[in-house]
């Protein structure tokens, strides 16, 4: 594979970055001018990177290229460029739908939507790739779990998760000031709270049979203090109002 990236910005350096320190990951990478210097940062640091001088340059040395631009500029910029019907195109481009995708790069037969997130830097978390593509999946593979979907509401609906990941810091960064307010001093505080949610953030790959709700249970023992929070909250309808906030993402994405 000679893979290349058209638009090299936050999550183009993360894939290259997580890529590069794959084990044994010799795949050369041609990047696009733009941004210059996290560009030529990643040539610096990786030996199988270089810059090229222009997007279709990447596109006539790359048999698989990442789309990896804003939304905003996708059309102008893919108007411009000349696509073989070989290409592998990956569009990273959240917004746009595979097929408005594959309408921009004609006469491009495969396309795959995929969805990174930037921890791939540090080849954790888990990439949502829409059709189920084996070569794909084995790249992303390198960067993390791969979730492969048939279909493209599943990986809508899939991608409405990825709205919660500050709603998660918010509930760490709650329990950290009330410790904190409780006299335990910043640090402290900050590394029993990072302990402890490593460990439940494990859980479920330990117990790959159990669902969330019996972990759940697990914690609450009746009449106990994790019963005594969960039950409070629920009948504030904290989790009811997660539920909506959800469902209201979901509208956002569907309705772009
Ligand atoms: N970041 C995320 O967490 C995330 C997650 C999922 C999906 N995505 C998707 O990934 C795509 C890229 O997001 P990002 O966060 O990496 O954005 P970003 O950091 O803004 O990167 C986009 C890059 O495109 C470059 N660019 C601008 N004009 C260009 C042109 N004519 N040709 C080639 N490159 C050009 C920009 O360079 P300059 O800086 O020089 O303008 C910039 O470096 C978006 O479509 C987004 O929907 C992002």
């Amino acid at each position: 594979m000679k893979l290349g990236f058209i638009g090299t910005g936050a999550l183009a350096s993360a894939i290259v970055t997580g890529l590069k320190s794959a084990p044994g990951d010799h795949t050369p990478v041609l990047l696009s001018p733009r941004n210059e210097e996290i560009a030529a940062g990643l040539a610096a640091r990786y030996p199988d990177v270089r810059v090229a001088p222009d997007n279709q340059t990447v596109l006539d040395n790359c048999d698989t290229v990442m789309l990896a631009v804003r939304p905003q500029i996708a059309h102008d910029v893919l108007a411009q460029l000349r696509f073989r019907r070989d290409h592998h195109v990956v569009s990273l481009i959240a917004t746009l739908s595979r097929e408005e995708v594959a309408a921009l790069i004609a006469p491009v037969e495969r396309v795959t939507k995929a969805l990174p997130m930037p921890m791939v830097a540090s080849r954790q978390g888990a990439t949502i790739i829409c059709p189920p593509d084996p070569a794909i999946a084995a790249l992303f593979g390198k960067l993390g779990k791969v979730i492969e979907v048939e279909d493209a509401a599943e990986f809508d609906a899939l991608s409405v998760a990825t709205a919660t990941f500050a709603t998660y810091f918010k509930y760490l960064d709650t329990l950290h000031a009330w410790l904190k307010n409780h006299g335990v001093a910043d640090a402290k505080a900050r590394d029993y709270v990072a302990a402890l949610f490593k460990a439940l953030g494990s859980a479920p790959e330990t117990m790959p049979d159990a669902g969330f709700t019996l972990l759940a249970e697990d914690y609450a023992t009746r009449g106990g203090i994790n019963e005594q929070v969960l039950r409070e909250l629920t009948a504030r309808g904290l989790f009811d109002a997660f539920a909506e906030s959800l469902d209201g993402v979901h509208r956002r994405i569907l309705g772009r």
